[in-house]
């Protein structure tokens, strides 16, 4: 053990209870205070990660209004403070209430101290991943100016960001794997800017979005009167690309035939439009994307292989935003700061359960979805934060959906732990249980449990 003991604050009139707890836990430094004035005073001197509050505090002993005073103090005064409330009649509407302005978890008196033991047990290791995440957040900071408007703290992707860099200049082929919303059109662009193309035009065309029977003519151009409607000679988005950039998204979804056509340029570098004679040189550099499975596609002989090797000179994998631990709650912060200017410049930021319900939150729809999210609820937002239900995450986590069931409120704070743990770890089993403070097999029955499978 660390000879300096993580520091719970414990804010607690009745003198039997104080003595009680003052030696009641190993782990931890316990210090207490009575009243608002003295826990407001520990707070600053001591600064504490966890904080019980019993709500019913002189001078309001037998109600909560001092309770809730004393709380909302500490969330204005160290938002991100585990604050645990105790109360006793009158628990479930004012446990709920507590949550609403910002306490990290209740328990109903009477006090068990085994059990407030755990619950506290829990805060620190989630106030230690946050302020984990808040520490690589805020070193990304330097980082963050590496390719344009990419924003990000996560090893993985800054990985990601330092390759695309050191390829843009080569004039070889790139292609970008990634689920919907990860950033592969962004990313693309980055290809673009950080290259010696930047003054060319980067031009994009998703391959998915276009009809078969047009995409020919998009991709090629075409010349007047090649066929019915074509009414005058238009270059295609190749053509348009030259001296730059020619972004295929989608390229998974380009109809074997055009593959071929495709594959054609690609090999000498010269194009045909749709009833033209004469072949057009045009230099342009490739960048390409898809959600898809292309060596499956192969394999099913609905891509060509050829086509595959020619795009796939360089290839990227950009990881979901689940896997970028910390970054969800930094672009919201983005997102945020950037929607709020335009749309309603009262919003100062984020309650702490919106953050809370960010980091948590598994993001299958990945950046795209995070910065939709954000711009409704900067539209929606009625006071000066943005809270977890105008971000709509409140009630669609089904774990969280009844705030007043411990076990399951536990369970899905274990469940984000572990999952942020092992993101951390890069799926490493001992020091995530190390970073959990648990045993090993304490952490397989967990994995089991909770059916989770690292990597
Ligand atoms: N790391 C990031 N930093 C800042 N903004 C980002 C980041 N990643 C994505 N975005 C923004 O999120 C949105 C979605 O990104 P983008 O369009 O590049 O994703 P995509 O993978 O092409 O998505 P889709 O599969 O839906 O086409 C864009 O507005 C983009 O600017
Ligand atoms: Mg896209």
């Amino acid at each position: 053990m660390p000879e300096s003991k993580p520091k719970l604050l414990v804010i607690e009139d009745d003198k039997g209870l104080q003595a009680q707890l003052k030696w009641a836990y190993d782990d931890f430094e316990v210090v207490i205070a009575g009243d608002r004035a003295s826990a407001l005073a520990a707070l600053r001197a001591d600064v504490p990660a966890v904080v019980t509050l019993d709500l019913g505090l002189p001078p309001d002993p037998d109600g909560t209004s001092e309770g809730f005073a004393v709380l909302d103090a500490i969330m204005a005064l160290k938002p991100d403070t585990k604050v645990i409330v105790a109360s006793g009649h009158g628990a479930h509407e004012s446990a709920l209430e507590a949550i609403a302005r910002g306490a990290y978890d209740f328990y109903r008196k009477p006090l068990e101290i085994d059990t407030l033991g755990l619950i506290v047990q829990r805060a620190f290791q989630l106030h230690a991943i946050e302020t984990e995440n808040r520490r690589l957040a805020e070193r990304a900071g330097e980082d963050r100016a590496v390719l344009g408007q990419l924003i990000t703290a996560a090893p993985e992707m800054l990985k990601v960001a330092r390759m695309i860099e050191r390829v843009a200049d080569a004039s070889v082929s790139v292609m970008l794997l990634g689920a919907s919303g990860t950033g592969k059109e962004l990313l693309a662009r980055g290809v673009h800017d950080s290259s010696a193309r930047a003054a060319g035009s980067f031009v994009a065309i998703n391959c998915a979005a276009i009809p078969e029977n047009l995409l020919e003519s998009e991709l090629f151009g075409h010349e007047k009167g090649a066929f019915t409607g074509a009414i005058k000679t238009t270059e295609g988005k190749i053509e348009l690309a030259a001296g730059g950039t020619l972004f295929l998204d989608e390229v998974g979804d380009i109809p074997l035939a055009l593959q071929v056509k495709l594959l054609r340029f690609l090999q000498e570098r010269t194009i045909e439009r749709i009833g033209g004679r004469k072949a057009i040189a045009v230099d342009t550099r490739i960048v390409c994307a898809t959600h898809q499975n292309l060596e499956a596609m192969i394999a099913a002989g609905t891509f060509r292989e050829d086509l595959f090797y020619r795009l796939a000179e360089i290839v990227v994998r950009i990881p979901t935003l689940a896997e970028r631990p910390g970054d969800a709650v930094l672009l919201a912060k983005h997102f945020l700061a950037r929607f709020s200017r335009e749309m309603n410049p009262k919003l100062k930021g984020f309650a702490p359960d919106a953050l809370a319900a960010i980091d948590g939150w598994g993001w299958p729809g990945n950046v795209r979805e995070l910065e939709n999210r954000v711009k409704r609820a900067v539209i929606m937002a009625e006071g000066k934060l943005v809270g977890a239900e105008d971000l709509d995450l409140a009630e669609s986590d089904a774990a969280e959906e009844d705030a007043l069931n411990l076990k399951a409120a536990r369970e899905h704070a274990d469940r984000r732990m572990i999952r942020q743990a092992l993101a951390r770890t890069q799926g490493n089993i001992s020091s995530t249980a190390k970073m959990l403070g648990i045993s090993r097999p304490t952490l397989y029955d967990l994995l089991k449990q909770y059916d989770i499978h690292p990597q």
